[in-house]
């Protein structure tokens, strides 16, 4: 895997639970293209903890690329991102290096479009994932902890259940639950709803707000008017084109402000 290079500008130290105290997102002029192609370039943007961003754009124009770079699952080509006291900064890939893991570890969360749950485990084991890093946890807390989440999302008694027998919605709430359990101060959404009916839409919206409330930035790419109109914040990506000015698609939206270069 890789993922952008990083100046050795700051380095918090073991666990990072930024939640504690308000802190932002950043990301300065950052670029991005595949070959000749520019998805987008000198894109700037400043989200604080608390609220959640929608990021909208036509297929194409880079929204789940964007994400990808911000959770350092890929490289970018310049500019920097900063999470908190973390700075990232674009340019010639190199192996995902420590800070960037340890961010992933302590900092970042997804949901993916595809739920990236393993297929052929049960629910249990990949709850218990986000939970590997947490030190001084019993199995039995460890139980309690998934059962809990799984409850709050409308699965309770689901442990045992391989993933693969899930219906699209089931395997959502347990992306949730993931979440849940990982508590992670950046959340990356991914079209998060695009594949759910109604009521596991607006699960996902309230456990996204939730988390939001609790002090994370939550980022979601999204097509929907309903999550749209659900959001504070507002990145939209144009086709082909630098978005010097992101826009607001609903009025009661606070557009983000591009940073001054
Ligand atoms: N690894 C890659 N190599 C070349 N082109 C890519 C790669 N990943 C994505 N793209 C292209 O970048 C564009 C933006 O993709 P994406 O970020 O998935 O957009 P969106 O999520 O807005 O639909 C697409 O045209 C896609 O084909
Ligand atoms: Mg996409």
């Amino acid at each position: 895997m890789t993922a952008p290079t990083t100046e050795a500008v700051s380095q918090p130290a073991g666990t990072v639970r930024l939640k504690e105290a308000p802190f932002t997102l950043t990301a300065a002029h950052i670029t991005k293209s595949f070959g000749s192609r520019t998805l987008w370039g000198g894109l700037s943007f400043t989200v604080e903890s608390g609220t959640m961003t929608a990021v909208t754009g036509p297929s194409g124009s880079g929204k789940t690329t964007l994400l990808n770079c911000i959770g350092l699952l890929e490289g970018f080509d310049a500019g920097r991102i900063g999470i908190g006291p973390w700075t990232f900064t674009g340019g010639p890939r190199h192996r995902l290096g420590g800070r960037e893991r340890a961010c992933q570890h302590n900092v970042l969360g997804f949901l993916f479009q595809n739920y990236g749950l393993v297929e052929n485990w049960n629910v249990r084991r990949n709850l218990t994932v986000p939970l590997r890093h947490r030190k001084g946890l019993s199995a039995a807390a460890r139980s309690a902890m998934i059962d809990q989440a799984l409850e709050r999302v409308g699965l309770p008694s689901a442990q045992h259940t391989m993933i693969y027998t899930l219906s699209r919605g089931e395997r959502q709430r347990v992306a949730l639950a993931r979440l849940i359990l990982k508590e992670p101060s950046v959340i990356l959404a991914d079209e998060p709803t695009s594949a759910l009916d109604h009521s596991d839409r607006d699960l996902v919206l309230r456990t996204l707000q939730e988390q939001a409330d609790d002090g994370a930035v939550v980022l979601i790419a999204t097509h929907s008017d309903h999550v749209i109109e659900h959001c504070t914040r507002h990145i939209g990506l144009r086709q082909g084109e630098t978005p010097a000015s992101p826009r607001s698609a609903q009025s009661k939206m606070v557009p983000i402000t591009p940073d001054t270069p």
